[in-house]
């Protein structure tokens, strides 16, 4: 928080400043609002459907009308003449001039010249503020004047809305802030402007004319030491739509490749060029698409999402008024892109597969008649189950960390690794990064435990034991005394009087901000409720490795790390002695604690009866907290995307609806679907790599499938699989994003095998974090989320997401699950949602006459790194099914003969090679 005082120092200034000039309220069917006085630029827009709601942050305006402080209506330029020179700037904000505007035909015209004083004479701009079949629109004319050429090498609209949480409430900020999500998709590129309460109504940004591409999101910078603050984690500040980006891409953005290529326009003498935006209302976050159709523009719909394992077939439908023309792809042949046919409702179908070579990003160009391109961005990823092996493997060996000499006794350990230097993170100022605490430390530990949950190997299950019994337990975690189970910050801790002889690095300023780097008291403290969550994870990993493969854990019974998770979760939720809860945060959501869920289901199937009833009602007491909040999504930071999962989690068990679905709401307000695999599913986070990432580039900046992607994608495809009409795309909508925050955590994998903690989205930067960091929640949500999807969609016909569909004789549809655990599938017309706990699910088929559904169960015997199932010719695999709506017609049974109950759920005997095949059948 900044101190008062200077807020009140320019509240007087301003006051005295603002001239009595009024603002210029203009109206049109769906928007009523008002122009700044001086400036013209946009003050407030509010939907003539909710119009006591403003998308701009007019009431803290007179904070922002200084110099330098972007709005909607300003315009940044680079241009040079004649080929020569350097390039000049120009830009509106920048002196904040008074302008002579007009209401002339349109809502307010104005010349800018005024306020590029330093812009070569030839050059005239002019802004209009007209409207057009009810909507808003801003355009800008750029004319050369003179006699020679004139290259524009960008052109930016800034856009700004209202997303300053800055010195508001959580209600409030709900109440009133949006967020501001791109599809850096060129011709067919637009901005979403969702509210955060997720209910609408939104707006969407659109380009006026096939001139007005969105090739570029540039970050505005802004003076910062201002009563509002910018660039922090109340602010994440604005961004500017370019249409031309050539002179950044050839200066500051010199070291990436932009995610589109950099363009100018040159002008020739006389020639005029007029560009800008135009604004809609969509009612709801799933009318986005239908809205930006409405406005001319083709939409793209990829299945699952943008995220392309090399084993699986994308699907991508494009609905476009204009004929396509050609489709090219970048780097050349790294997609492969086939008709598959016309679909209803105008959609053109494709497939969409990865060469066998390639990996990373690559881009779908699509042309159309009228000279539009529209780029879809994917990436592209190892097969899922490979991904998987490889990040287990990269985690306990190249990050495992054996000096045992290590004085603040971190080894044997998976710790945090610097990808660029190839090395582990044994010392950093932020204590817990070096510490195996805390998301930005044990992440990677987390990542490793879950890993053992879905695809246990024998080599990495034998380390994490030796882990935990020489490490965890013990160090990280208190075994005796009257704090047994307590969780400590950080083994790691500045305080050079405790260990002697260890040379702190002097890159690091270890004095720098008072507190922040922990001595070892403050990082033995106890009390950080989210570090509970990371260690019983790993226990509950364990624990699953060893039940589901016996004989793989050498050190304890899977029943003792059971337990051990229990008891980590106990201790979070007791009181101390003197009273005190133990914990802090203990009352928010936590990130990852869906995996408490799979906890307290496997203390209830081992029939540790009173623990599970300990936690249910420790569970219980939490969510009835929740439903009483107007917003209960608290967390450490004053506006968060952490604690949904929890409140969805625990809402949905206790069957408390109407929390349930307000949860989900909010999470569709931050996580948008685009044709873009960094922003579709990618759950709005921008300030953990000042906590978790690597120090070089420790900055407030827009992450791109940070934790917050794998984590909110839980509860969206639990709501999703809860639908009455999960064949509808109000339903489908839930599952486009929630999939493409699943499929997120997949593109952190490199291709050796490291997770990284998230994508840097500046476009001067367009890079994975070196840090492994809090990559671990990320991965917790890769992992319980990973299923294979069955629907029919309403336009589509069968598609899966997660799996490749085969229609064989037009009644049956068989589909191979590609996601990552292939332990889990759901097919939509039945509401079935059936789950393994080991072994593979081969493929399954629905028998779209009878309904019946048949899954083929496989041994999981080649990926166990050498472990061998009992007698070695079968496999005893767990199977679990349920309807998950109430609403489905058809009442479905599992043909249980052969079959026996226990652990909760039907015991399956799986031969070695080979299937068992388990059949569902309708009711009659
Ligand atoms: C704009 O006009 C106001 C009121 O007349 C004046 O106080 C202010 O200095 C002017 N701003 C600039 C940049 O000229
Ligand atoms: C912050 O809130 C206080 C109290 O409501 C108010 O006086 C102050 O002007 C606000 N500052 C800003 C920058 O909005
Ligand atoms: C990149 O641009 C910077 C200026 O922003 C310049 O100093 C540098 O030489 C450029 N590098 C390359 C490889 O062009
Ligand atoms: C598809 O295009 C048609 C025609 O432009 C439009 O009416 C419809 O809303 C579009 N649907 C979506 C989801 O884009
Ligand atoms: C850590 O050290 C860096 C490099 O000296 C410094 O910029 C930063 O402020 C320090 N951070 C903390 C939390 O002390
Ligand atoms: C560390 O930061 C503190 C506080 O900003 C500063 O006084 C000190 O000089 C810095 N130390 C070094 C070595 O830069
Ligand atoms: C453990 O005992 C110490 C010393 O009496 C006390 O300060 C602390 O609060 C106790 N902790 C718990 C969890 O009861």
């Amino acid at each position: 928080m900044r101190p008062l005082h200077s807020i009140l120092t320019l509240s007087i200034i301003c006051a005295s400043i603002i001239p009595s000039l009024a603002q210029v309220n203009f109206s049109t069917t769906n928007f009523v609002g008002a122009f700044a006085a001086r400036s013209g630029v946009l003050e407030s827009l509010r939907p003539v459907s909710s119009p006591a709601f403003d998308f701009s942050p007019s009431d803290v305006f007179s904070f922002r009308d200084g110099p330098g402080q972007y709005h909607t209506g300003d315009l940044t330029f680079r241009y040079r003449t004649n080929g020569g020179d350097g390039w000049k700037d120009a830009d509106t904000a920048a002196l904040r001039a008074n302008l002579t505007n007009s209401q002339a035909d349109g809502l307010l015209l104005s010349g800018l010249n005024v306020a590029l004083p330093d812009v070569v004479a030839a050059l005239t701009v002019r802004r209009t503020w007209s409207h057009q079949d009810g909507d808003l629109t801003l355009s800008f004319t750029i004319q050369n004047t003179g006699s020679g050429t004139i290259e524009l090498g960008s052109l930016g609209m800034p856009i700004e809305f209202n997303n300053i949480f800055t010195n508001r409430t959580a209600t409030e900020t709900t109440a009133k802030c949006v967020l501001v999500d791109p599809y850096i998709g060129l011709g067919a590129g637009y901005v979403q402007v969702t509210r955060l309460t997720g209910t609408g109504p939104n707006l969407v940004v659109t380009p006026l004319n096939s001139d007005s591409k969105l090739e570029a999101w540039r970050f505005l910078s802004e003076p910062e030491d201002v009563p509002l603050g910018y660039r922090i984690q109340t602010y994440e500040g604005n961004y500017a739509w370019q249409i031309y980006s050539k002179a950044y891409a050839e200066q500051e953005w010199n070291e990436t490749v932009p995610w589109n290529p950099p363009t100018s326009k040159i002008l020739a003498a006389g020639e005029t060029l007029t560009v800008g935006l135009r604004f809609s209302v969509a009612e709801t976050v799933q009318q986005i698409e239908s809205t930006v159709a409405s406005v001319g523009l083709p939409v793209a719909v990829g299945i699952p999402g943008y995220v392309l394992p090399r084993d699986l077939v994308g699907r991508l439908f494009i609905n476009a008024t204009q004929k396509i023309t050609a489709i090219t792809v970048e780097p050349e042949g790294a997609l492969n892109v086939s008709l598959s046919g016309e679909y209803p409702s105008s959609w053109t179908g494709y497939d969409v597969t990865a060469n066998d070579r390639t990996f990373g990003r690559a881009r779908v160009d699509i042309s159309y008649a009228d000279g539009r391109t529209q780029a879809i961005h994917y990436w592209i990823a190892h097969p899922s189950t490979a991904a998987i092996s490889e990040l287990g493997s990269f985690l306990t060996n190249e990050q495992w960390y054996t000096n045992t000499s290590d004085p603040f006794g971190r080894a044997p350990s998976v710790i945090t690794y610097d990808r660029e230097a190839n090395d582990y993170v044994l010392q950093d100022n932020r204590t817990w990064i070096a510490g195996l605490s805390d998301e930005g430390g044990a992440g990677s530990f987390l990542a490793a435990g879950m890993k053992q949950s879905v695809s246990p190997n024998a080599g990495e299950v034998s380390k994490l034991e030796t882990f935990v019994h020489e490490v965890v337990w013990g160090r990280l975690q208190i075994s005796s005394g009257n704090e047994t189970y307590a969780v400590r910050k950080s083994l790691f801790f500045y305080q050079p009087d405790l260990v002697p002889g260890y040379v702190y690095d002097p890159y690091f300023n270890w004095t720098s901000v008072p507190g922040e780097t922990w001595n070892r008291s403050a990082a033995y403290l106890v009390d950080r409720t989210y570090d509970y969550v990371h260690v019983s994870a790993l226990y509950w990993g364990l624990y699953r490795a060893g039940r589901t493969h016996p004989g793989m854990l050498t050190r304890q019974e899977p029943d003792w790390y059971l337990l051990q998770a229990y008891h980590t979760v106990i201790f979070a939720y007791s009181n101390a002695s003197d009273g005190t809860p133990n914990t802090d945060y203990n009352n928010v959501g936590l990130m990852g604690e869906t995996v408490w869920g799979d906890l307290l289901a496997d203390l209830s199937a081992e029939n540790y009866t009173a623990e599970a009833a300990a936690m249910q009602s420790i569970m219980h007491a939490r969510q009835q907290v929740w439903a009483s909040q107007p917003d209960p999504y608290g967390s450490e930071m004053a506006w968060d995307s952490t604690g949904e999962e929890g409140v969805y989690f625990w809402s949905h068990h206790f069957h408390d609806n109407s929390t349930a679905q307000k949860t989900v709401d909010a999470i569709r307000g931050y996580m948008p679907t685009v044709a873009h695999w960094g922003w579709n599913g990618n759950a709005r986070r921008y300030w953990d790599f000042l906590y978790a990432g690597s120090i070089q580039l420790a900055r407030i900046e827009r992450q791109i499938h940070h934790y917050g992607s794998g984590l909110n994608a839980l509860p969206l495809l639990s709501n999703y699989r809860a639908a009455s009409d999960p064949g509808s795309l109000q339903a489908i909508y839930n599952l486009r994003v929630g999939y493409g925050g699943n499929q997120g955590p997949l593109s952190n994998i490199d291709v050796g095998g490291f997770g990284s903690m998230a994508f840097h989205s500046y476009p001067d930067t367009l890079r994975w974090d070196a840090y492994s960091g809090d990559y671990g929640p990320n991965f917790l949500g890769h992992v319980l989320g990973a299923a294979t999807y069955l629907v029919e969609h309403p336009d589509f016909g069968w598609i899966s997401f997660g799996g490749n569909v085969r229609e064989s004789n037009g009644s049956v549809v068989t589909v191979q699950p590609k996601d990552a655990v292939r332990k889990r599938i759901f097919v939509a017309p039945v509401s079935l949602y059936v789950t393994i706990d080991s072994g593979e699910i081969a493929d399954f088929t629905y028998n779209v006459k009878s309904k019946e559904v048949q899954v083929s169960v496989a041994s999981d015997a080649n990926s166990t790194g050498g472990y061998r199932h009992g007698d070695a010719h079968s496999q005893q695999v767990v199977l679990n099914w349920e309807q998950t709506a109430q609403q489905n017609k058809t009442k479905m049974q599992l043909d249980a003969r052969g079959l026996r109950q226990g652990l909760g759920g039907y015991i399956v005997e799986v031969p070695s090679a080979g299937v068992t095949t388990i059949s569902f059948t309708a009711c009659s």
